[in-house]
């Protein structure tokens, strides 16, 4: 392609390039954007005589002027009548504090109802209270029959005989106990099953007529007096009392066990251990 026809080509381009400009330009000046009205329509609407039949700004301005001012009737005063104080005090404040008064309440009736049903469950019945382990004849039956030993599962105790020809030793340790000596005095003993070691659950054990327990292997004779092992004493004990030949576990009073070395009834092994061989007084 040759210089002189891209020459060509470009001043023919400017030229239809002018040619647009110009008539757009022209058109524009004409119209005078969108909406502008044409001479001819502004001379007709200046001649126009425009009549709607509504007052004028300044014929209403006029009548407003002329105007009387009426007076209005006179109206009776209600009178003053103080609020109610007791409406008036029911403030927001004083609603959120009775709201929380009332809250506090309900919470510590809640927690005093439950304390009393806690406390009067204790009283009835159960571990930490008397429980009756029914006639002390058909108990020293039951410890017979089960070979030595009675357990009674409420009151977490080994019931279990004490031998008469040992009250006199036993007085001399035992009848600062009062309640358990009195037991004793009846022929039986209430053994609490807790370990004084580490609180393991003591078993009888059948074959020894001791007690023997799991755990470190301390063990204790018939009557909870300790025969070996790590405990620092004997088993513990509960208070009793008999009532019409009626035996009642007082599990709210636990007693001491003996101290170490204590020996009562000169009871020895009866028979193979259950747990190790007898450790010796520790
Ligand atoms: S808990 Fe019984 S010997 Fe340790």
């Amino acid at each position: 392609m040759s210089t002189g026809f891209v020459i060509a080509i470009v001043v023919v381009a400017a030229v239809i390039f002018g040619a647009i400009v110009v008539l757009t330009t022209s058109r524009s000046t004409d119209v005078r954007g969108a909406g502008a009205l044409s001479r001819e329509t502004k001379s007709r609407d200046r001649k126009a005589t425009i009549s709607t039949g509504a007052p004028t700004g300044r014929e209403v301005e006029a009548a407003a002027r002329s105007t009387e001012v009426v007076k209005a009737a006179p109206v009776a005063v209600e009178p003053f009548v103080a609020p109610d104080e007791e409406t008036l005090g029911v403030s927001r404040r004083m609603f959120f504090n009775r709201t929380i008064f009332t809250l506090m309440a309900a919470s510590l009736g809640a927690f005093g109802a439950s304390l009393v049903g806690f406390l009067w469950h204790g009283s009835s019945g159960g571990f930490g209270s008397k429980i009756s382990a029914g006639k002390l004849e058909d108990v020293i039956q039951s410890i017979r029959a089960n070979k030595g030993f009675y357990y009674m599962a409420e009151a977490r105790a080994w019931v279990t005989e004490y031998p008469k020809d040992a009250l006199g030793k036993g007085r001399a340790i035992y009848s600062k106990q009062t309640a358990v000596f009195a037991g004793m005095e009846s022929g039986v003993i209430a053994l609490y099953q807790k370990c004084p070691h580490l609180g393991c659950r003591v078993p009888e054990c059948k074959s020894s007529q001791w007690f023997e327990c799991p755990c470190h292997g301390s063990q204790y004779n018939r009557v909870g007096e300790k025969k070996g092992g790590p405990a620092p004493r004997g088993m513990d004990r509960f208070g009793v009392s008999i009532s019409n030949g009626v035996l009642t576990i007082d599990t709210g009073s636990v007693f001491a066990g003996p101290a170490i070395g204590t020996n009562t009834t000169g009871q020895e092994a009866e028979g193979p251990h259950c747990v190790g061989a007898a450790g010796g007084h520790h």
